[in-house]
């Protein structure tokens, strides 16, 4: 019993310490994720109770030695503490919970930004009021203290786009549009992570959030709104000499496409491959050379006819364009 209850403690630990504040429901920056947290801690609680009832009831049935409660005192128990106490609990929680399935008042928007799933990165497009959209990918920006609606859909398979510390996740379905409201209230960098089983390399499927502070949001993406810098030349000519941009739209440089991420800012992103490296050169040029190796089942063909010399000018025309 000492070893399985010690065991049971080790794998808790095991698990609390992998709740880091970036990626946790139980660490909230916005309100509805803190209403998920409450009700997670109250529904906690109210199982504790339960729990603990339920091991008083055993105690007392392996303890008892037989023949030393009446009938009567044994039927006062299990009503008690399998009957009366379970319903009292479980009524309070219902009643503590049904506010929370009303759904908020619906505020407009201040930003509309329309994330898809793909197999297995993500496209953004910040669509500010009165301006074209924006395109990006992997990585969302949001303004802190202001409404953002997410427009979401699938590109190809069902995902699910879910960002623990801002609110519950919501599926990602072809051909069908679900929208997500939220707030965030504190700046910083939060993960988000596909939820819904989309392939080989679902659980390499992530993004950073990074919520600023909206006077910085503003002027960012002003910046994002203008196309790239021209970068490397070298970079540049290896980049159209194998048809890159067939499947990659750079404003100012060629057509946006639907086939794959959005490069135009690409070297403003703090992670490649949809939050799975950090955004180093190094990285950049073995990812375009075998992509397959970082991601299996990943749809971008690989390069390893590229030189060293090669890939790594072409990462450095990449990660100029901010
Ligand atoms: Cu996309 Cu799982």
């Amino acid at each position: 019993m000492r070893g399985k209850s010690s065991a049971i403690s080790i794998l808790t630990a095991g698990f609390l310490a992998g709740c880091n504040t970036h990626q946790s429901t139980l660490a909230p920056f916005g309100a509805d994720a803190a209403d998920i947290r409450h009700l997670f801690i109250m529904m906690l609680v109210g199982a504790v109770l339960i729990a603990g009832g339920v091991a008083l009831l055993m105690r007392h049935a392996v303890r008892a030695p037989e023949g030393s409660i009446d009938h009567r005192k044994g039927m006062r128990i299990v009503l008690w503490l399998g009957g009366i106490i379970p319903t009292v609990v479980l009524l309070g929680l219902l009643a503590y919970s049904l506010p929370y399935m009303k759904p908020r008042p619906a505020s407009p928007a201040d930003l509309t930004i329309a994330v898809d799933g793909e197999q297995f990165w993500w496209r953004v497009a910040y669509a500010p009021p009165g301006r074209p959209p924006i395109l990006s990918a992997n990585e969302i920006r949001i303004p802190t203290g202001r409404t953002v609606a997410f427009r979401l859909s699938g590109g190809d398979v069902v995902h699910s786009f879910w960002i623990p510390g801002l609110a519950g996740k919501m599926d990602m379905i072809p051909g069908r549009i679900n929208s997500l409201v939220v707030r965030a209230d504190k700046p910083g960098r939060y993960r988000g992570q596909c939820a819904e089983f989309c392939g080989l390399s679902h659980a390499l499927m992530a993004f950073d959030v990074i919520a600023m502070p909206p006077a910085a949001f503003d002027a960012w993406l002003a910046e994002q709104a203008r196309p790239a810098r021209p970068g490397d030349a070298a970079g540049a000519r290896l980049f159209a000499e194998n048809g890159c941009g067939g499947c990659h739209g750079i404003a100012g440089v060629n057509a946006p496409s639907r086939i794959g991420p959005d490069l135009t800012h690409f070297g403003s992103r703090r992670t490649l491959a949809a939050g799975i490296l950090p955004m180093t050169e190094a990285n950049v040029a073995a990812f375009i050379r075998h992509p397959e190796k970082t991601k299996p089942g990943v749809r971008m063909p690989s390069f390893p006819q590229l030189s060293d010399d090669e890939a790594i000018a072409l990462a450095r025309y990449l990660q100029g364009l901010k």
